[in-house]
């Protein structure tokens, strides 16, 4: 594996393995590395490309009030997990390397950035696709992995690429999740023991509206009130509970189509989020 922390080497470096025939696909991440991430990166290997995997912690992406100075970091930690799984290429730049100086032209999220998440996270989805616009551009991947765990995050990420035409391909890949179903996180790691525990709860109760909406349940609200009960009852304190449609986002009355339940809680000062899909099962 080889690493480098400069646009320029990342650029010669991709140019080359297209000059040897090879195809490329990135995986995005911001290190703390888990099977999450690894996962994506075996995609990428199972589909035969040389595989590009970037580490930075994305400041634009953080609110002022966010953990952006606490969030987990171990690159040597990383780097060796990255070699493991099969990693060709480790980019690791630099805040200073990625922003030069303060952005004057940057991309914005339209009323996708406003819901869910982006509700209590003012800016942060349109400071998720600008990088990541900026690393489809340095390292021109045929096909980008990213995680369903971030199902919003996705589902945007593809939206940018088909409304500004870039020509990569967006792969999403399955939550992957501890033995107890709570969805693997970088920032699972603020967790005390107690909260660890109680976090298991987030999944629990996805599990639940997801085998009533398989008997049968079509209306949101009687599923959305029996999560929040569960959630509450656990010592969960609830950012949103909500049903949406598994493509447009739009939140549903009825789930006679497929849907997705996503869900932000707190355990203490840490904010979780994790999603599960409901009704019919989706044509793939
Ligand atoms: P990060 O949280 O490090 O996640 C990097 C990628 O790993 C994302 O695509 C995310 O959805 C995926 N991922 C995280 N946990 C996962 C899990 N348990 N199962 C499967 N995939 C998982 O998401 C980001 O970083 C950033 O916003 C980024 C896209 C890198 C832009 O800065």
């Amino acid at each position: 594996m080889i690493r480098v922390e400069t646009s320029a080497e990342l650029r010669e470096w991709t140019a080359a393995r297209r000059r040897a025939g090879d195809t490329v696909g990135l995986v995005p991440t911001m290190g703390y590395l888990h099977e999450g991430h690894l996962s994506l990166v075996r995609e990428a290997k199972r589909r035969g490309h040389a595989v590009v995997m970037s580490i930075f912690v994305n400041p634009l992406q953080f609110g002022p009030n966010e953990d952006y100075d606490r969030y987990p970091r171990d690159l040597d930690r990383d780097r060796a997990l990255a070699e493991r799984v099969g990693v060709d290429l480790l980019f690791t730049p630099s805040v200073e390397e990625m922003y030069p100086e303060p952005l004057q032209v940057t991309l914005r999220v339209g009323s996708w950035a406003d819901r869910l998440c982006g509700a209590s996270r003012p800016g942060h989805f349109d400071g998720v696709v600008t990088v990541v616009a900026k690393l489809f551009h340095l390292v021109g991947p045929d096909e980008a992995f990213f995680g369903e765990k971030d199902f919003q995050q996705l589902r945007i990420v593809q939206r940018m690429v088909r409304d500004l035409n870039f020509p990569v391909a967006v792969v999403g890949c399955p939550t992957v999740r501890e033995e107890d179903g709570l969805a693997m996180s970088s920032r699972n790691q603020y967790l005390n023991p107690e909260e660890r525990r109680i976090a298991s709860a987030l999944p629990r109760a996805l599990r639940a509206a997801q085998e009533r909406a398989a008997e049968g349940e079509r209306r949101s609200r009687t599923i959305i009130d029996q999560v929040e009960q569960q959630l509450r009852t656990a010592g969960l304190v609830i950012d949103y509970v909500s049903i949406v449609g598994e493509e447009d986002l739009e939140p549903v009355e009825t789930i006679d189509r497929p849907c997705r339940l996503l869900a932000a809680v707190y355990v203490g000062k840490t904010r979780l989020i994790d999603n599960i899909a409901l009704g019919p099962e989706k044509e793939r």
